[in-house]
């Protein structure tokens, strides 16, 4: 367990805001676990983060930021033409899905570079371009804070929903994930049915998983801002769900798309409500909206969590003025 003091944080989060923690601890092990829980840290505020891709820091925190490194990738189980990979929580996704396509293990190429670590993939359900994380999930191994035991559980305990799950609500501040398990396959299986990696890959033939990867890590690219230049959480809002009567009424003026998810309701991408409303590109000082993603809210260096706050919310302001629609947040604000 590795402990450091009066941290800054701008390099622990893909925002970059200055902000300042009582604490840092750093789980190299999980048998650590135990000793940070009996010790002074857990006593106090305490909070677990990973690549900090998802975290906007508004204030100092008063606590002790804790960071699982713990690290390995093997193959627990070969079943013919699925296999069963377990990865450490500290592993960083996309080392991890890199390694599996390198070992012809299939299906996560669609989730190419998503800043984060394994541990947060089921926590946030991390999911794009036509993929969502929970597809792929087995099992999750989880330390339990109030016993101490490890826990497994099974892809349908984890309650998964659009960037969401069991250790978002029911099982919150109860659970570190140690360990995530995925079912991935043995035989190349492509998924392009995202419109712009079908797209992309119209003259490739045969289309192979890598073709898939590199395609969506092109996108990505393209699209997102990297945070190593521009600072940033990828999307800041979730796509809202509306009912289809609203969408239907709203479709009338505006030319806006839709994800069919039932008879009632629908997402929109709250992206074009945001960049119909004037905002695409806007900067405000130091913080802004992307100029290719209206989803995206920027630090341009020395831009504040205040700053990104205020700029967040006024945008939550001027779509439920617009379209009567509630978008909210996806960044977890500290
Ligand atoms: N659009 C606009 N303006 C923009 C950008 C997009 O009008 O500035 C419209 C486009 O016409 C497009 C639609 O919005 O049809 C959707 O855009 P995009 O395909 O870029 O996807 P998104 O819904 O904005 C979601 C995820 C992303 C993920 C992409 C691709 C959420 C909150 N975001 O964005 O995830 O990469 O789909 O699957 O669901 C993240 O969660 O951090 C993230 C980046």
């Amino acid at each position: 367990m590795k402990i450091s003091k009066n941290v800054s944080l701008k390099t622990y989060t893909t925002f970059g805001v200055q902000a300042y923690a009582d604490t840092v601890v750093e789980i190299e092990k999980e048998e650590e676990l135990q000793a940070f829980f009996a010790s002074e840290y857990a006593k106090g505020p305490y909070m677990f983060i990973g690549e900090g891709s998802n975290l906007l820091f508004v204030h100092d925190y008063k606590g002790t930021l804790v960071k699982m490194q713990t690290k390995g990738i093997t193959k627990v189980a070969d079943q013919g033409r699925q296999v069963i990979i377990a990865a450490k929580a500290g592993e960083v996704w996309d080392d991890m899905v890199r390694y599996t396509l390198a070992h012809g293990w299939y299906g996560l190429e669609n989730l190419a570079i998503i800043p984060g670590k394994v541990g947060s993939s089921p926590v946030q359900n991390i999911g794009a371009y036509g993929c969502e994380v929970k597809d792929f999930i087995y099992e999750v191994h989880a330390y339990e804070i109030a016993t101490g035991n490890m826990v497994t559980f099974s892809r349908e305990d984890c309650e998964f929903d659009y960037r969401n799950s069991a250790f978002k609500h029911k099982w919150k501040g109860q659970y570190v994930v140690t360990e995530v398990l995925y079912a991935l396959s043995s035989v190349p299986n492509v998924n392009i049915q995202y419109e712009d990696v079908k797209k992309r890959l119209e003259h490739v033939s045969p289309i192979t998983p890598q073709h898939v990867y590199d395609a969506v890590a092109q996108i990505r690219r393209e699209k997102l801002p990297d945070p190593a230049v521009t600072g940033n959480a990828g999307s800041f809002f979730k796509n809202p769900i509306i009912p289809v009567s609203k969408y239907n009424k709203l479709k009338e003026v505006y030319d806006l798309k839709m994800y069919p998810i039932s008879n009632e309701v629908c997402k929109v991408p709250a992206a074009q409500l945001i960049s119909l409303c004037g905002w695409k590109g806007k900067r405000v000082g130091e913080v802004g909206v992307h100029t290719q993603q209206a989803l995206v809210l920027v630090n341009y260096g020395e831009g504040t969590g205040e700053d990104v706050l205020h700029m967040a919310m006024q945008i939550q302001a001027d779509v439920k003025e617009k379209f009567d629609i509630d978008i909210q947040m996806e960044v977890n604000i500290i």
